[in-house]
């Protein structure tokens, strides 16, 4: 994930506004008035609210915290608690064995014509992927993008965090990148304890092929790479956790806990540098979580492409800062695989990638 400028975090609506001192001699009147009000709104409005007799968009006050800003202002955001919307959800997209495919998706690339646009028509030109599409969970981390994902797709979570807006581009490593990859570490975590098991994948992976067959029977964590030396067992690979299966088991269940802890040890780490240092932590040995890397070969990235079209599952627009060169060359792999498969068989093998393209002139990770 790369994008350019982080914002600060915004808040839907300012507590307190109305009870700012006032040097007038009305003001007592008014802050007596507003004093009531406030009163009844703290306590009106959860039951209000709770007993859904009124649409929680309908208040611009924020009453005393009790409420997140994403359900003062998200008409869209039902009411009931993470847990049973997350269940609910999850239920509805599994596959045989419990599997879901998640993706997290912000503003920035959930804009038309941007990334998202782009993953979802992967799987639509695909060879049998677009049945995988029921299946898919977009998880939202804010409202924009929770808005966009319910008008083009069927399975949305909006993934609320208090006090943090993840609704703006992120740059590589800002505060607000960091944020928001950690915190999708924790949700995946919830998801595996939930008892499902999941194809994580970025959304700026375009999708031809169902990795599903590909996968190694014997691995509980399976993940992606940037670069991959030919061991699918060797921990010197160097993975990227835009693109990771992973079964739920114990296991799994203790190895995410124990990365997500590992963060403070780590201050200012993205998750994979992070993975880079535990995935040899004595613990993780100890626990037995089989740790699998996939090859390039099938799941390939602008890091290291895939060379073989006729056996690619998913392309990754990793190596690339900048949105629009993302979107650019996420296009082109989507113009290269239209054109391999209009070719006859016996042409197939000729053709490769355009990319990277765009994305060259930085060679930049991720
Ligand atoms: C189904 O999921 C369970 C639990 O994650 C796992 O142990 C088992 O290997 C899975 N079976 C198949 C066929 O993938
Ligand atoms: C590409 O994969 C196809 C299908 O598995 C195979 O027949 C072909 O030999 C491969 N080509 C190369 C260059 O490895
Ligand atoms: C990609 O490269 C082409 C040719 O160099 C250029 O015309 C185009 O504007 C670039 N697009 C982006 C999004 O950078």
């Amino acid at each position: 994930m790369a994008a350019p400028a982080a914002q600060a975090p915004k808040r839907a609506a300012s507590e307190g506004g109305a009870a700012a001192p006032d040097q007038h001699g009305a003001g007592t009147e008014v802050r007596r008035a507003v004093k009531v009000l406030l009163f009844m709104a703290a306590i009106a409005l959860p039951w209000l609210v709770l007993h859904r007799a009124v649409a929680p968009g309908a208040f611009l006050v924020r009453a005393g915290g009790a409420i997140s800003p994403w359900r003062l202002t998200g008409n869209d955001v039902d009411l009931d608690s993470e847990d049973v919307r997350l269940e609910r959800v999850l239920s509805a997209a599994a596959m045989a064995n419990n599997t879901v495919i998640l993706t997290t998706l912000n503003k920035a690339w959930s804009e038309p014509g941007s990334v998202v646009d782009v993953f979802l028509e992967s799987f639509r030109i695909g060879e049998s992927t677009r049945e995988l599409l029921d299946h898919l969970v977009i998880v939202s981390l804010d409202m924009a993008a929770h808005a966009r994902c319910k008008q083009i797709h069927r399975h949305c979570f909006a993934l609320v965090t208090d006090g943090v807006d993840f609704s703006g581009q992120k740059n590589f490593m800002t505060d607000g990148y960091l944020k928001m990859m950690w915190r999708r570490i924790d949700f995946l975590r919830q998801v595996l304890e939930k008892g499902y098991s999941f194809i994580f994948t970025d959304t700026d992976i375009v999708w031809f092929r169902n990795p599903v067959p590909h996968f190694y029977p014997d691995g509980d964590f399976q993940i992606a790479c940037d670069r991959f030396n030919g061991n699918p067992d060797d921990l010197g690979n160097y993975p990227n956790g835009g693109f990771t299966y992973v079964r739920s088991t114990m296991e799994t269940i203790e190895f995410y806990k124990f990365w997500y802890a590992a963060r403070e040890n780590h201050p200012g780490m993205h998750d994979q540098d992070v993975l880079n240092f535990i995935k040899r932590d004595p613990f993780v040995t100890e626990l037995g979580v089989r740790i699998k890397f996939l090859s390039t070969e099938l799941f390939g990235g602008l890091c290291e492409p895939s060379r073989n079209m006729s056996r690619v599952c998913t392309m990754h627009a990793n190596c690339c800062v900048g949105l629009s060169r993302k979107v650019s060359d996420l296009n082109a792999m989507l113009q290269d695989w239209r054109f391999f498969m209009s070719l006859p068989l016996k042409d197939k093998q000729t053709v490769s990638w355009s990319v990277p393209y765009n994305c060259s002139l930085q060679k930049l990770e991720r």
